[in-house]
């Protein structure tokens, strides 16, 4: 396994900058042939973005001539009360009624988030959303939800990178890498 340090930090690479890009290749065809259609992209801020940015350029390749905008979203699942309440920081300014719409995310996980999403967007009239995650981590799933397309399986580690954070840093790395504490 390579390892870098980073800070101070040692960071050991899950999935690395090219394990990612032909995952990403591959995703984008797999989205096309769900035919989309007046396909809108909302990518979930801010963990998502390095991975929407590279999906979204992997669409012109797969055919596919969506439109983008974006949501803030919070979730308080690691507050002292597990009130699994999300909050919406910035939310999309298109109307989705009649449209599918694709929700991009970094992980998915206790499945709050996203299943948060997914239902406002349902409930505005959206015709169709389907889930993007690069992360999958499906044993601390709390919600009835799972991603259309996932990148990878991850294992139950904390991890950074590719627009991941851990306390603001290491979005920038352009791989997935775990934190060795
Ligand atoms: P959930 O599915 O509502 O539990 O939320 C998943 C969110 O938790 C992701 O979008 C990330 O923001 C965050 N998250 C979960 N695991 C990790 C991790 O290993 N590193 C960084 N963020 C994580
Ligand atoms: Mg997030």
């Amino acid at each position: 396994m390579t390892t870098q340090f980073i800070n101070g930090y040692r960071i050991d690479v899950l999935f690395s900058a090219q394990m990612i890009a032909e995952r990403v290749e591959t995703l984008a065809t797999q989205i096309a042939a769900a035919k989309p259609e007046r396909l809108l992209v909302v990518p979930v801020l801010k963990g998502s973005f390095v991975f929407a940015a590279d999906l979204m350029r992997a669409f012109h390749n797969a055919a596919l001539s969506p439109e983008v905008d974006f949501m803030m979203l919070a979730s308080y699942r690691d507050k002292t009360v597990s009130s699994g309440q999300v909050e919406i920081l910035r939310d999309i300014e298109t109307d989705v009624r009649g449209r599918d719409v694709l929700i991009i995310d970094d992980i998915l996980e206790s499945g709050r988030t996203l299943a948060f999403a997914k239902d406002l967007l349902i409930a505005r009239g959206a015709r169709r959303v389907m889930v993007a995650v690069l992360l999958d981590k499906p044993k601390k799933r709390v919600a009835d939800i799972q991603a259309d397309f996932a990148g990878f399986e991850c294992p139950e580690l904390f991890v950074v990178g590719y627009g991941m954070d851990m306390a603001h840093a290491f979005r920038e790395l352009p791989f997935v890498g775990h934190v060795v504490q």
